[in-house]
């Protein structure tokens, strides 16, 4: 089973990553290992919405994305981690997500297959806010729901955290770790 993660969050060793980390523990400890981009460190244009796509389904920008192109395509469970930054993903978590629309021209205008592997594609979304309002989440997961569906994931979970500000707050929260280690390990399943 091939299983691929984003961590969004500029913050190195900070709540996002330490919550994937426990995450990616799980699905170790269940027997399959994790390739995770950090998107941070990747140089990803933007989508210019130059149609490049519209006909093909490529896009022409070449870049670290093309890596992150093939990943997705031979996925079977995709991890996205982000922090809530102004009641959404992380801007490093949305270039990567826009640049998919090369996807949703090959899905929706070609009305091509996106090809999946003999196991049925799973998601997990990742979120930690420092408010306690819940408005990113709502938002965070909509964006997140666009994106799953046109690489065609057809379900996720999610797990998020609010209130959890600081560097390295996360580690105080009574269940975050566990639930994060379990949620790697539920991933897994068939
Ligand atoms: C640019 C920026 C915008 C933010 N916007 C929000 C927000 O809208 N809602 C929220 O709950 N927290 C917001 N935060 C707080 C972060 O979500 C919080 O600090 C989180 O723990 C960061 O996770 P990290 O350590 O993985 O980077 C923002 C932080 C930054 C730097």
């Amino acid at each position: 089973m091939k299983i691929i993660a984003f961590c969004g969050s500029p913050r190195k060793n900070g709540n996002t990553e330490t919550l994937l980390n426990e995450v990616v523990r799980g699905v170790e400890d269940a027997g399959h290992s994790v390739e995770t981009f950090y998107l941070n460190a990747m140089a990803i244009k933007p989508c210019q919405d130059c149609g490049g796509c519209n006909e093909t389904g490529e896009c022409i920008i070449k870049d670290d994305m093309d890596q992150i192109t093939e990943a997705i395509r031979n996925a079977d469970r995709i991890i996205l981690a982000s922090p809530i930054f102004f009641f959404s993903l992380s801007a490093q978590v949305k270039v990567m997500i826009d640049r998919c629309q090369s996807f949703w021209c090959e899905k929706y205008l070609l009305k091509k297959t996106i090809e999946t592997g003999k196991y049925e594609r799973k998601g997990l979304l990742l979120m930690v806010g420092g408010m306690k309002k819940d408005i990113g989440v709502h938002c965070g997961e909509a964006c997140a729901k666009a994106f799953f569906r046109t690489i065609s994931v057809p379900e996720h979970e999610m797990i998020y955290y609010l209130g959890i500000d600081a560097k390295g707050e996360i580690l105080q929260h009574p269940t975050a770790l566990a639930d994060a280690y379990e949620a790697g390990k539920k991933l897994t399943a068939l």
